[in-house]
């Protein structure tokens, strides 16, 4: 097949940047790196790029395909090329560029490195010849967290990181719920204290985008979740972001509203909303600010009170929490959902049409199809 690309080359150290387009013959199976190979070997051997396993596991070969961070060689052309068209490929976002698609991955190190990214044992010693078991449920909370082969596409892609590149970002804070999960790691609290802090789990803006790109299933968004449910769960929770997030559930809980009125100073303080007054008056004028007294209740808020007592309840207001939810989600949009032809937020299979019970699977409430 005939498989065309646009590729940024780069050169830092003339600043020298152009974007050259090339055509190589490829066999049908190849992958994005297989044609920068050929591009390599045939055509232009300056071009600069990583590589080495070839099969999803290193995570050398991250980079950008029109606009957003692939690994090359899991990417097959075959679709790609027989549509028509030509990708753009550049670098990584985040990263300083050394050459072509080459970034610099000292401060993705640095920053993995903050997280300590090894076990502090603090657990008691199996009697001899035995070996410490985790049960599965507890294994389940970091299953994801462990897949992670530091290749950099979520940090290409990272919101936060463009506005504030202290920010940890997702791949360090993955790692960091790697150990934070670990029922054998004796640093809990000092890690969740360290990660809680500025340029840690609250900067993050939640775009998701760290979820949509990583090629290897982490989804670090979720493991900064588990982190503040975790860092909540232990009374770690002087952050703003913490307050903000303590003060939805505890709204939801009391009246099964968003109390908007009161997020601000819930989450900022008196002092500090008293500055924003003015600013609260004009939305007030506007219609825009609901007034908190009496506070609007939901019909259903029974409901939301008893959502909030069964977490307490199991346990599972923390990371394990997440994992239920994921679970139960996953379930009903992927098994009944799709078993039905139904899933999404309407109809059978849909979420508000099964009630979900831990370990079971959910079942269709009366009317809910087959
Ligand atoms: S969800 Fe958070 S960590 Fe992930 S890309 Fe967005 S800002 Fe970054
Ligand atoms: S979390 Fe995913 S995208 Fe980020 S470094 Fe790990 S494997 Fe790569
Ligand atoms: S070459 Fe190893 S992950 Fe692509």
């Amino acid at each position: 097949m005939q498989v065309g690309l646009k590729i940024w080359r780069y050169d830092s150290t003339t600043g020298d940047r152009a974007l050259k387009e090339y055509e190589v013959d490829a066999p049908e199976e190849a992958t994005l790196l297989d044609c920068l190979d050929i591009v390599k070997d045939r055509l232009d051997g300056s071009l600069a790029y990583r590589k080495s396993c070839r099969m999803m596991i290193c995570g050398s070969c991250g980079m950008r395909m029109d606009g957003g961070a692939v690994l090359a060689c899991k990417v097959r052309m075959y679709d790609i090329s027989n549509a028509g068209h030509v990708p753009v490929i550049s670098a990584m976002g985040n990263l300083p560029i050394v050459k072509d698609l080459v970034v610099d991955m000292e401060p993705f190190w640095q920053k993995f490195k903050a997280m300590k990214p090894w076990l502090q044992p603090g657990y008691d010693q199996p009697a001899a010849d035995e070996e410490y078991v985790i049960s599965q449920e507890r294994m389940n909370v970091i299953h994801k967290e462990s897949l992670c082969i530091n290749c950099g596409c979520c940090v290409s892609e990272c919101n936060s990181m463009e506005s504030d590149p202290e920010f940890l970002g997702p791949q360090a804070l993955a790692k960091g719920m790697r150990f934070v999960g670990d029922p054998r790691d004796a640093a809990k609290t000092e890690r969740l204290d360290q990660y809680s802090a500025e340029h840690g789990i609250w900067d993050c803006t939640r775009c998701y985008f760290c979820n949509e790109r990583c090629p290897k299933g982490v989804d670090p968004r979720d493991a900064i979740a588990k982190l503040g449910a975790e860092a909540m769960k232990a009374g770690i929770d002087e952050d703003m972001g913490a307050k903000h997030a303590k003060w939805f559930v505890h709204s939801a809980k009391t009246t099964g509203w968003l109390r908007e009125t009161e997020l601000v100073p819930k989450t900022q303080g008196i002092v500090s909303s008293i500055k924003e007054m003015k600013f609260a008056m004009g939305l007030a004028v506007k219609g825009k600010v609901p007034p908190p007294f009496p506070p609007h209740v939901a019909e259903g808020v029974k409901e939301s009170r008893a959502l909030f007592e069964l977490v307490k309840e199991q346990g599972v207001d923390g990371a394990l929490g997440i994992v239920q939810g994921e679970r139960a989600l996953s379930r009903l949009e992927h098994e009944v959902g799709h078993a039905s032809g139904g899933g999404g937020d309407t109809g059978v299979g849909s979420r508000d049409q099964a009630d979900v019970t831990p370990g079971e699977r959910p079942t269709r409430k009366p009317g809910g199809g087959a």
